[in-house]
């Protein structure tokens, strides 16, 4: 097992300085295995039940590095780091914006698309997660302007569809009709507004538009917009499954 310096180790979560550190630990706010630990250099082992043998001003330690969220993304917040407006990370703890890996989204949902977004500080499982040989697929519910005529799945599911702007045709992708207007389309890449130009190659406009399903990994139900939760292996486990 790994370890790592107190003040690092807190440092990259951005609870502040090795000085700052330093002083929480002389103040008596840290506590580790029910001990007060006063000496910022001491190394911790990287157990993965360390939030609940580390306490800071009693409260457990924010998770350590290798973290994966799912989030509920509402309508009208901002998959990016930088842009203005609300983003996805505001809805995190603010502590987690110092963060060391700092925490991704993987892959992107538009602005005006809601769902199941997956953030991560952990590049390996990233890229596992959005490289196409993994082959996770993304599902979303689409509500559309207009009826379906009815062709609809066969040409996603055809394969080759050239949309404005790309050299490349489209991969096959699955649509399941739930009433004229409603539909829900699995896609295999992920695509700059993949389905909303999918839809207007085909003369449809999308209205409104969530993902529901990544991998074998549904939103869950009790799990409202806004809100996010911590993955386990299972929910992992779930998405490459
Ligand atoms: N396709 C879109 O058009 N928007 C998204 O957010 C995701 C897929």
């Amino acid at each position: 097992m790994s370890a790592l310096r107190l003040d690092r180790l807190l440092g990259n979560l951005g609870y502040g300085s090795r000085k700052d550190i330093q002083k929480m630990a002389s103040a008596g706010w840290i506590v580790f295995d029910g001990a007060l630990l006063k000496d910022a250099s001491q190394r911790i082992p990287l157990s993965p039940d360390l939030p609940q043998r580390l306490t800071v001003r009693g409260k457990p330690m924010d998770p350590p590095p290798g973290l994966a969220l799912m989030m509920h993304k509402p309508l009208g917040v901002t998959c990016s780091h930088k842009e203005s407006g609300e983003l996805v990370y505001d809805l995190l703890p603010d502590r987690w914006r110092q963060r060391d890996p700092a925490i991704s989204t993987v892959g992107r949902l538009d602005k005006e698309t809601s769902g199941l977004l997956l953030l991560t500080d952990d590049g390996a499982l990233l890229h596992r997660i959005i490289a196409p040989k993994s082959h996770v697929a993304k599902r979303y519910r689409a509500t559309l302007a207009r009826p379906l005529k009815g062709d609809e799945a066969a040409v996603f599911a055809a394969g080759g569809l050239l949309l404005e702007g790309d050299d490349k045709p489209l991969l096959p992708a699955e649509l399941e009709v739930l009433s004229p207007t409603e539909a829900l389309l699995t896609l295999h890449e992920g695509r700059y507004h993949q389905v909303r130009r999918m839809f207007a190659a085909i003369g449809n406009h999308v209205d409104a538009l969530h993902r529901d399903r990544i991998g074998g990994l549904d939103l869950p139900d009790d799990l409202p917009p806004g809100e996010w939760r911590i993955m386990g292996e299972a929910d992992l486990a779930a998405v490459f499954g």
